[in-house]
């Protein structure tokens, strides 16, 4: 089977490459590598021994995607492209509309007219929403989150639903992540932040391998146990084989019409301050930080209620804390410089 994997160089891409090559699926990477280095697949295919088709395109370009599809005989999408730095989407919300939603649409369309109806998407579960009680679970509506970027999962979301209901022969499936960290266990392809990481685990990483001076931790006055935020954090390879079980499952169910959304996490809620500690302990050594203000726009806690991915997808976060880190560190510090050696 022949799977097209949009923004397949990126961080969650790269991993997910990785399963399905070793799952004898057949990999054809699009991406434009605005967020990405081509490097990450050339150490995919070592790590295989499998070789990885890319081209090198943008999902806004019908014309390009047209080709790829008329050069390969694609049976299945799993779309990863799109931006994701939230606060920079509250900076250039056009281009996350424009990229995240309007680039969907022309992935989607060309779909339709090459006959190809297979498609799995990166949804987040930013698209909860800020009213939602937690544990997050898919029966609940969509929510309203407070970023453009969330605003962009949650219309594609709608995208799906609408083209399930036009198209009888969609077969969508939204692959709703919590909070992706850490990296192959080879330490040889992993998280590559451009400029400052926003996110918690890459800034983490860097200030312990020398790159930053100490972590903010934003806000130890939330009505949490320890007062900093809880998160349902998943290893990265956890996560890339949920991608394999999603097309194993839309293998296996060849009657299946429409869209269907699973909560991809661990089901349980971490502390900032609890994964400093097991960062500190899994590299023993300290992480200076220090308490700075609320980040606008976090929520205090939320982690997934995972079982309809249990249950129907046979699938389940197996890795431990301990390994996300030890494997974030891995990376890191084989990797300082990320990609550019
Ligand atoms: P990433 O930036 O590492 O990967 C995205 C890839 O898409 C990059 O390689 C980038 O070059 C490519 N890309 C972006 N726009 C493109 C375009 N117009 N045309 C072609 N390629 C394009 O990000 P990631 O962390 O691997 O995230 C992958 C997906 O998962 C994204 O859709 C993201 O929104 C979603 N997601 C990520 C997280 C997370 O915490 N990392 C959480 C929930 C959902
Ligand atoms: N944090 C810090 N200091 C930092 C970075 C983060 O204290 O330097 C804290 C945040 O305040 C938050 C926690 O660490 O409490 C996790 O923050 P991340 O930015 O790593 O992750 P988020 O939960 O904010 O966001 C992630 C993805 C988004 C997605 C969202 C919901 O990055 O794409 O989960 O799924 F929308």
């Amino acid at each position: 089977m022949k799977v097209l994997v949009t923004g397949g160089a990126g961080y969650i891409g790269s991993h997910t490459v990785l399963s399905l090559l070793e799952n004898n699926y057949d990999v054809v990477v699009y991406d434009n590598l605005c967020n990405s280095s081509v490097e990450s697949l050339r150490r995919v295919e070592k790590l295989t021994g499998k070789s990885v088709k890319f081209i090198q395109g943008d999902i806004c370009s019908k014309d390009d995607l047209t080709k790829v599809f008329n050069q390969f005989n694609i049976d299945a999408v799993i779309h990863f492209a799109a931006l994701k730095a939230v606060g920079e989407s509250a900076e250039i919300p056009l281009s996350y509309y424009q990229n995240n939603v309007h680039g969907t649409v022309c992935l989607l369309e060309v779909m339709q007219q090459q006959k190809v109806h297979n498609f799995i998407f990166s949804s987040s579960a930013t698209v909860y929403g800020e009213e939602s009680d937690v544990p997050y679970v898919e029966t609940m509506k969509l929510g309203t989150p407070s970023s453009p970027y969330g605003a962009s999962k949650v219309m594609v979301e709608r995208v799906l639903a609408d083209t399930a209901n036009a198209n009888k022969e969609f077969r969508g499936v939204s692959l709703r992540y919590f909070n992706p960290i850490g990296a192959h266990e080879s330490g040889a392809i992993g998280e590559d932040p451009k400029g400052i990481p926003n996110n918690l685990l890459p800034y983490v990483a860097q200030v312990a391998v020398g790159k930053r001076d100490k972590l903010s931790i934003f806000g130890d006055d939330y009505p949490t146990q320890d007062g900093s935020c809880e998160r349902d954090y998943l290893h990265v390879m956890d996560l890339a084989q949920g991608h394999v079980a999603a097309l194993n499952w839309l293998n296996r169910n060849d009657e299946f019409r429409g869209v269907e959304a699973f909560n991809l996490g661990t089901g349980n809620g971490i502390s900032v301050f609890a994964i400093v500690k097991a960062f500190e302990k899994a590299i023993n050594k300290t992480i200076p930080f220090d308490v700075s203000p609320r980040r606008a726009g976090d929520l205090p806690a939320f982690w997934a209620n995972a079982s309809k991915a249990n249950k129907e997808l046979n699938w389940q976060a197996t890795r431990s804390l301990e390994q996300m880190m030890a494997d974030t560190w891995h990376w890191q510090s084989n990797n300082p410089n990320g990609y550019l050696v």
